[in-house]
């Protein structure tokens, strides 16, 4: 079955949806599919804790501060026009968000309540509450609902891109100059797979969290849109950087790990070892509110030295009024676990939580592939280089999607024909496959990267974990060129390609910076 429209958007966070919008108010006559696998909702950005950064005032911030903590932050690897670029644009993009609802909490003085987080010099942050990511997808979903030219196709999961190779057989020799003609889809709910056609493809798929064993990422974040661009031979890069976050919840079992967001620590959460020590002390002078890959680190340091699988984030000392105020959720999730916060430390530990690389785009979100573009997670930027700056992604999906429908509408080319795009041939014969080998191997993946691939790397590690990444990879090969084709099995492929380069951009690298260190350049 063929589903034809003029743009096609993948993923349906922050990303996807902010385009989708703009692009569907710009070409009013034109056809914008949105496609989603699982439930319209879900995503990273529904669980964005600590908010959204932009110099809103300023009298009292600066862009150059903001710039300033990204490219600290970035350990030298930003590219400084992106970061100028997307942070003096911070305040247009978020006025855009008050325009479409999104509700960011006021002081009783009627201004904005910034929050701040680890790495940022001045309080910027606007949140809603601690359920901003809630707040931004329940707005956007709204808005994208009432305009007439967006069909939405939730339970609808991407598998590949549509490019020259589908149309006119092993093209090798055309690869740097490669066009993306929408996507093949597997309907989750009835199993067939559909031929989505458009003259452009946004590809919005969000993060890669579920390779590591604890992640702050829903199930939804495996890692798709890397996998898709990788075999449609996008340009890739920097995956070999993952930002750990230093404050999951530490609550065993528990799946995806609950977050304890990092304006806890901007609030003034202190960081204690089990001995009560404040532990920050011994590490950087920036103490609870150094970048993210420092503290990360330091608490794995502390964990082995202490020989204890977590650390302690101590609020006793905060008012406890005014923190249940911005923290609601936290606390009942405290609560509900028994941990009373005016007296008892909440155990913690970092969890994989955020890819700085992914697929290479330049100012305008144009991928290396003609009409792709991505924005978001997916995306490669430079504007976090080596270690994201806390709540500078939200924002920088929004400037791109924004640069996207902007080009877009620019080069609009009213003579463009897409060519005759072939359906999706079947090639299963296997109906009976045992479910339980992807379960197995999903979770192989994941003890893998954990052990070999996590916080502190060594090349020996990382010899291990591709050894036994390719036999995952041979076994999941064999299973999709012969079984019926499910999500399951589509996420588990995604993740071992992830996996697989990120070892692979680890193995490459040859010096510490932000979220890769390896013990071999200590
Ligand atoms: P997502 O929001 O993840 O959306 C991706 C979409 O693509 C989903 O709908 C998914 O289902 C869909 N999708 C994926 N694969 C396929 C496929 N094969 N076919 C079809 N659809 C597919 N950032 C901040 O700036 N501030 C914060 O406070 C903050 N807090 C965070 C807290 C948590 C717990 C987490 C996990 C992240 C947080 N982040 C925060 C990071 C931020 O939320 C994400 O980077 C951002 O939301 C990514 O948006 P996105 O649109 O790129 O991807
Ligand atoms: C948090 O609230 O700690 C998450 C912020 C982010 O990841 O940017």
């Amino acid at each position: 079955m063929k589903v034809k429209s003029d743009f096609l958007v993948i993923g349906s966070g922050i990303a996807g949806l902010s385009f989708a919008i703009k692009i569907a108010n710009k070409f009013p006559d034109k056809k914008v599919s949105i496609i989603t696998k699982g439930t319209k909702e879900e995503s990273n950005t529904k669980y964005a804790q600590g908010g959204i950064a932009t110099v809103y005032d300023l009298l009292n911030d600066s862009y150059e501060e903001h710039i300033h903590d990204t490219l600290v932050a970035g350990d030298g690897l930003c590219n400084k026009d992106v970061v100028k670029m997307v942070i003096t644009e911070a305040h247009n993009r978020v006025d855009e968000l008050f325009q479409w609802g999104v509700d960011f909490d006021k002081k009783n003085n009627g201004e904005y309540d910034l929050g701040k987080e680890g790495g940022h010099s001045k309080n910027r942050i606007f949140h809603h509450k601690d359920i901003t990511g809630f707040e931004i997808e329940h707005s956007l979903l709204k808005i994208v609902m009432q305009i007439p030219n967006i069909d939405f196709y939730d339970f609808h999961f991407a598998i590949d891109l549509i490019t020259e190779h589908q149309v006119y057989g092993n093209i090798t020799a055309l690869d740097d100059r490669k066009t993306a003609f929408g996507a093949y889809v597997l309907d989750e709910k009835t199993g067939d797979v559909k031929t989505f056609t458009a003259k452009y493809t946004m590809l919005a798929t969000g993060g890669s969290g579920q390779v590591y064993e604890t992640t702050t990422n829903p199930f939804v974040a495996t890692g798709d849109g890397v996998g898709m661009a990788y075999r449609a031979k996008a340009k890739l890069a920097d995956l070999e950087f993952i930002q750990f976050h230093p404050t999951a919840l530490y609550n065993p079992g528990e799946s995806p790990a609950f977050l304890i967001s990092e304006a806890v620590r901007g609030f003034g959460a202190y960081l204690r070892n089990h001995s009560g020590e404040r532990f920050m002390k011994k590490y950087d002078d920036r103490l609870e509110l150094a970048p993210r890959d420092i503290v990360a680190r330091s608490i794995d340091t502390e964990m082995k030295l202490e020989g204890k699988k977590n650390m302690f984030l101590d609020v006793t000392h905060l008012d406890y009024e005014a923190f249940i105020k911005h923290f609601p959720n936290i606390t009942k999730k405290c609560s509900s676990l028994n941990i009373d916060i005016r007296k008892d430390y909440i155990p913690i530990a970092p969890a994989a939580h955020y890819m700085m690389g992914g697929v290479v785009v330049d100012k305008q979100g144009q991928t290396s592939i003609k009409h792709l573009f991505a924005s978001g997670e997916v995306s490669r930027t430079g504007l976090h280089g080596a270690n994201r700056l806390a709540s500078n992604s939200l924002l920088e999906a929004l400037v791109f999607s924004h640069h996207a429908s902007e080009e877009i509408y620019k080069t609009y080319d009213k003579q463009y024909q897409l060519p005759s795009i072939p359906e999706w041939i079947d090639t299963s014969t296997d109906r009976n496959m045992e479910k339980i080998l992807i379960n197995h191997d999903r979770n192989e993946v994941k003890t893998i990267m954990s052990n070999y691939v996590g916080i502190v790397r060594s090349n020996e590690r990382l010899l291990r974990a591709l050894r036994r990444l390719y036999v995952l990879y041979e076994d999941n090969k064999r299973l999709y060129d012969h079984s019926e084709l499910t999500s399951d099995m589509l996420e588990l492929r995604n993740l071992i390609t992830t996996a697989y380069l990120i070892v692979d951009f680890s193995k490459k690298r040859k010096e510490n910076k932000g979220g890769f260190y390896s013990k071999d350049f200590d």
